[in-house]
């Protein structure tokens, strides 16, 4: 049995730098015709120069894939130095709170400090991608706790576009479903298929420890329910961040799941099991694109039901599912 699907955007992915880049810009290019690459990059993607560095980067490892590009929003910026990384591919800036995640040690305390920038950016239409954590909350309640951040900024940019990134509460979900239409939610394929129990209810798994944690069934269940329900509001951003083994299974671990090349074919399964195959296009490649304005992509992609293995580590890193068998493949 086949499937045709056009060809996926993924609008949240890691692809790091130096060598590691190489790979995972290649690996990227296997799964999706387009990619939104994350600026948390050592250094940080942070200027029109290094926006149009990185996109040459990624272009010589991938050279078919469609890059676009953000930038830290972690400084304020002038509008002609927005203007020339806009020329040079950034499409939006990644707001990271201090010390959140991976690579936030200098992100920002206070999201007002930023105002502003953001106030140019609702000007000049850029989006506003958001890791939506607060700093020193309890590590279950930090999205829920960010909320009140996201509500604030919808009040005073009303015509800024906002995507709280990788949605993983109940609460998140509601609030961007309130929302008003210039505010969406990407979702990771491992918040639709992971709880807490999955990274410390038996065995102890490094490769599901990511930013924000998966949480309660309760919250994996609004997830699935919202993106199951063809809401065009949330849309995939696999939020894939592969980092070394041992970098993960060391005594401080990194955060992240490596999941872009596992990304389509779990969720063709998930999608199918729910009866919902009807709806996985316009998650993959339609509201997305639509959001982002930009075109639908015009590629197809074909997909088979004949089962594989998940490799125990690829490009170095354990990817989501490892060792596990998936049914679909391309
Ligand atoms: O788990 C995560 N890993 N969450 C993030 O927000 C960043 C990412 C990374 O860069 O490793
Ligand atoms: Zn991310």
């Amino acid at each position: 049995m086949n499937i045709t699907l056009p060809l996926p955007d993924d609008f949240h992915i890691h692809l790091r730098q130096g060598k590691d880049l190489e790979n995972y810009a290649k690996s990227a290019a296997l799964q999706f015709g387009r990619v939104l690459a994350m600026p948390n990059t050592e250094p940080p993607v942070n200027s029109a120069e290094s926006v149009k560095k990185y996109k040459e980067e990624i272009l010589t490892a991938a050279p078919g894939l469609e890059v676009l590009l953000t930038f830290k929003l972690n400084k304020n910026y002038s509008e002609q130095e927005l203007l020339e990384m806009r020329k040079n591919g950034a499409v939006a800036a990644k707001y990271y709170p201090l010390g959140v995640t991976t690579n936030s040690q200098d992100g920002v305390a206070k999201i007002e400090d930023m105002y502003p920038t953001i106030e140019l950016m609702e000007k000049h239409d850029f989006v506003l991608c958001l890791h939506g954590e607060e700093p020193g909350a309890f590590c279950l309640d930090r999205e829920k706790e960010f909320l009140k951040h996201l509500e604030k900024l919808c009040e005073t940019f009303p015509k800024l576009r906002i995507v709280l990134e990788h949605v993983s509460s109940a609460e998140a979900v509601e609030c961007v479903k309130n929302l008003p239409q210039n505010v969406a939610a990407t979702v990771t394929v491992h918040h639709l298929i992971l709880t807490l129990n999955d990274i410390v209810g038996d065995s102890l798994r490094p490769q599901n420890f990511c930013k924000p944690l998966p949480k309660l069934p309760k919250d994996k269940e609004a997830v699935r329910a919202a993106v199951f329900s063809g809401n065009k509001k949330f849309f995939l951003g696999t939020d894939s961040a592969p980092h070394s083994l041992e970098k993960k299974e060391s005594l401080c671990g990194a955060a992240g799941v490596y999941s872009a090349p596992v990304a389509i074919p779990v969720l063709i399964e998930e999608f199918e099991n729910e009866n919902k195959l009807d709806l996985l296009s316009n998650f993959i490649a339609g509201f997305g694109a639509d959001f982002y304005k930009i075109p639908r992509q015009a590629k197809t992609v074909i997909y088979t039901q004949k089962e594989w293995q998940v490799p125990k580590t690829i490009d170095g890193a354990v990817p989501l599912k490892a060792g596990e068998v998936l049914r679909w493949q391309k």
